[in-house]
């Protein structure tokens, strides 16, 4: 028997909704024909008395770019700590190309962990390292490459983000967006297969924003061309974690919309986009009026 009693943890749908509307993610297909890269089931996860996740149903299909979507504090930053196993749930599973991150021995999750690329909001670079050598830290600490090998791989992550000529500098003499870019080059070289991106258009301006969007939906492209060339046996999964809806247009193909511990919706962006749902209208279109508030 579950440790967790459903009906009491289950929110209710809020005021307007159905259950119908208020539904969590269970799938008869998995959108991208393939089995999801990363899937919550029935997940619950509490801090004490703060119930945070409550009966997560969610997945992240293999080898497009989803978006999670959800007002601040739902729970967003601990769906990525599950998925490395950085935290554990107090009921459920969650599984990583169909492994059960929770139960795996610590070597495993080791080995599991270099699956991911981590983006996080700040870029979470080492303030005393030039770009270069952050880009590469990764590399020196994971790999017996030689440094030759490391200069190639990572000089070519660093021209693709646009910060080829930028890799002796420090991060406290870049822009905000240059260091979210050096972040991502370091979250690429040791070729992952899941990219799990945590607000990256916080503290960016529109433009900014939209070219950091526009630059994640071509190296996903990139690697996706890669993966099919050299067969690979999984293909790129991008994740993107955000409350910026014009983001979601543009980038998502998938689209996860949490709140309150739970999916409202999910599906292919366009379908969300069009969705009758009351929240999801309110939600994607990011107006205050609706059955959305700020509790
Ligand atoms: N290790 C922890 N111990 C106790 N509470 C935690 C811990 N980690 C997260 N929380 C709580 O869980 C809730 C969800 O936090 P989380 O950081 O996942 O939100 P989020 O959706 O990422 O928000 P934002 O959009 O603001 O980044 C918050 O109330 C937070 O205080
Ligand atoms: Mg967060």
């Amino acid at each position: 028997m579950s440790v967790v009693d459903e009906q009491q943890s289950r929110p209710a749908p809020p005021p307007g909704a159905s259950e119908e509307e208020y539904k969590w993610h269970t799938y008869t297909q998995y959108p991208s024909g393939r089995p999801d890269a990363v899937e919550f089931i029935d997940m619950y996860k509490g801090f004490g008395r703060n119930k945070i996740l409550r009966g997560l149903n969610m997945g992240l299909p293999e080898g497009m770019v989803s978006m999670i979507l959800g007002p601040s504090g739902t729970g967003k930053s601990v769906c990525i700590k599950h998925m490395v196993g950085l935290l554990y749930p107090d009921d459920g599973d969650v599984l990583v190309h169909g492994e059960s991150v929770p139960n795996m021995p610590d070597d495993d999750l080791f080995d599991m962990r270099k699956k991911f690329g981590l983006l996080f909001q700040d870029g979470a670079l080492f303030g005393s390292m030039n770009v270069f050598d952050n880009t590469s830290f990764p590399l020196r600490q994971h790999t017996e490459k030689s440094e030759d090998e490391i200069e190639d791989i990572v000089t070519r992550r660093l021209n693709e983000v646009g910060l080829g000529s930028h890799g002796d500098k420090l991060p406290n003499e870049l822009s905000g967006g240059m260091r979210k870019r050096a972040g991502f080059a370091r979250a690429l070289v040791l070729e992952p297969d899941i990219v799990l991106f945590d607000e990256p258009d916080s503290g960016l301006d529109p433009v900014r924003t939209a070219l950091l969007g526009e630059l994640i939906l071509e190296i996903h492209r990139d690697m996706m061309d890669d993966a099919k060339e050299k067969q690979k046996e999984h293909l790129p999964t991008f994740s993107v974690i955000t409350h910026d809806i014009m983001s979601a247009r543009r980038v998502a193909d998938y689209i996860n919309v949490l709140w309150k511990g739970r999916i409202v919706e999910a599906g292919p962006a366009e379908d969300m986009l069009n969705s009758d749902n009351p929240f999801i209208r309110q939600f994607l279109s990011g107006e205050s009026q609706g059955p959305l508030t700020m509790d």
